[in-house]
């Protein structure tokens, strides 16, 4: 009888095997794929409970042979009982014949893979010059955009904001060795007073007004991932290139979730995709006053081709664990 073991890889052996110009390479790739119209992707499916939401996000990446599933929640009170507000489990599968290949922790997987999809949309839409951050939240997402964005631009400053004075105080410890000057904004408005402004909150009304948003500013809008967030002043989106993740999530998801089932934007003010833009079908910024706006609601392809990269090390280094599935 033929025997079946899955690599089995927990999040200390995903630390190990996954590092933030690994995942910056594999998801722009991903994107380039997305752009050229070459993955397999049903727009993520939702459960909606009392205190959070769990998804199911699959993907095949034609080109590359890959696919899989990744499993995940979204629960805002979950810090409060000292678990992360989004966890996941990733499995690979086998093209050819199905088989499960791995299962492996996505928690940090996650983190990383949305860290890198913003890494890849600000070196696109950001100006060269960029070197101020302003970042609203200061918890998991937050630490793997500042991450992938110093890789992108030679960030001098980074001015943090947080409901949660305590959370902030700990970014900057935890980001003190990426070198960059990190300063606790006064208020929301200060920290918006930036070149590239990122927003990692799970709120569902605006925190970040229109007039405090000036000309030339990239925004990674990264928090609102489920129908009903939103983290924008819609009008900040009016007189910005809006550029999204996926057509089918980001309408449904996204930050323009709101403001298009209110009409104050339409789907004639998307300008277009990030893959569009990686794979060079739309250019990424051409002036430097425009206000780019990457809506990010976060793709299974990111997940699993990250997953693949991932698995490919493990094996290529005896990572792991195997387990017995039949
Ligand atoms: N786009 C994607 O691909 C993607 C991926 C993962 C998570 N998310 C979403 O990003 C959001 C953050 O996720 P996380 O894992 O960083 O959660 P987290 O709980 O680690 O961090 C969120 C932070 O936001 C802070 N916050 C809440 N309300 C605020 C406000 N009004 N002003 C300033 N700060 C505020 C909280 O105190 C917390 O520190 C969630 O909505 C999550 O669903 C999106």
């Amino acid at each position: 009888m033929i025997r079946m073991e899955i690599l089995y890889l927990t999040a200390d052996d995903v630390r190990e095997l996954l590092d933030m110009r690994g995942a910056l390479e594999v998801v722009e790739a991903a994107f380039m794929e997305h752009g050229m119209e070459r993955v397999q992707m049903p727009a993520k499916s939702y459960l909606y409970f009392p205190t959070g939401d769990l998804r199911t996000m699959p993907a095949y990446l034609e080109s590359a042979g890959i696919a899989g599933v990744k499993i995940v929640n979204a629960h805002p009170g979950n810090p409060a009982k000292g678990l992360p507000t989004v966890m996941a489990v990733v499995v690979l599968n086998s093209i050819e014949t199905g088989t499960p290949l791995a299962v492996m922790d996505g928690t940090y997987l996650t983190d990383m893979r949305t860290g890198a999809a913003g890494g890849v949309a600000a070196d696109h839409l950001a100006r060269r010059d960029a070197a101020v951050v302003g970042m609203i939240g200061a918890g998991r997402q937050a630490r793997t955009q500042l991450q992938a964005l110093s890789l992108v631009r030679n960030i001098e400053t980074v001015k943090i904001v947080d409901v949660s004075a305590t959370t902030c105080n700990r970014f900057r410890e935890d980001m003190a060795e990426l070198g960059c000057d990190i300063v606790i904004a006064e208020s929301v408005r200060d920290a918006c007073d930036c070149d590239i402004l990122v927003t990692t909150t799970p709120v569902r009304a605006p925190i970040v007004a229109d007039g405090w948003v000036r000309e030339g500013t990239h925004i990674n809008a990264i928090g609102a991932d489920a129908k009903g967030k939103e983290e924008l002043d819609p009008l900040i989106l009016k007189r910005s290139r809006i550029v999204i993740d996926d057509y089918a999530q980001a309408t449904h998801s996204g930050e323009i979730n709101v403001p298009l089932k209110d009409g104050v934007i339409t789907v004639d003010d998307i300008y277009g995709t990030l893959g569009e833009v990686v794979a060079g079908i739309k250019p990424g910024r051409t002036r430097d006053s425009e206000i780019t706006v990457f809506d990010s609601t976060g793709l299974a392809i990111q997940d699993v081709s990250t997953a693949n990269h991932i698995y490919q090390q493990a094996v290529e280094r005896g990572i792991g664990t195997r387990l017995k599935l039949f």
